[in-house]
């Protein structure tokens, strides 16, 4: 397993992804323990994209409680149907939130977020933990990000 990242900082969002999900997957190949693969996922993530907040929560015993994650300190468990991971969760599909402050009932862990994307990681097609990103800027997600997030859950599922 490599150690570094490669990543262009000057190649475009669709590259970055290009090239980082296939060493997102050797990374986590040949490691069994979920919370050592999050947490390098998290990291990678940080390092190729550099977003203010970055991190998982996991459905546990009815609720989503906080998991690996880079960034500020955050709220530690989540209700089925509250907040944007919530709603992930309930609906069992990816949302884009381009501004924040426009989502009825979104969970403001911090005031610097701005904008958000969050999509839902599955074991025996229940989700089973959801991924976070938060911007600190506005518009910051599109569907190249679901595109390519909804393929590292993918990569997760397979290690859950
Ligand atoms: N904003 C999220 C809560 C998690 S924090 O952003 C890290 C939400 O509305 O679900």
């Amino acid at each position: 397993m490599s150690e570094s990242l490669l990543i262009d900082a000057n190649a475009s969002k669709e590259e970055k992804y290009k090239i980082l999900l296939p060493q997102i997957k050797a990374l986590v190949e040949g490691e069994e323990d979920v919370v050592a693969n999050l947490s390098n996922i998290t990291a990678a993530l940080k390092e190729a994209f550099g977003y203010f907040w970055i991190g998982f929560y996991m459905v546990k015993k009815g609720e989503l409680v906080l998991g690996p994650f880079q960034g500020p300190i955050a709220c530690t468990r989540i209700q089925k149907g509250k907040g944007v991971c919530g709603a992930v969760w309930a609906e069992a599909k990816a949302i884009v939130v381009s501004d924040v402050e426009a989502f009825p009932g979104h969970i403001a862990c911090s005031s610097a977020s701005k904008s958000e994307i969050v999509v839902p990681g599955f074991k025996n097609n229940e989700v089973a933990l959801v991924l976070d990103i938060d911007s600190d800027e506005l518009n910051t997600f599109d569907d190249t990000d679901q595109k390519y997030l909804e393929e590292l859950m993918k990569i997760v599922s397979e290690f859950l």
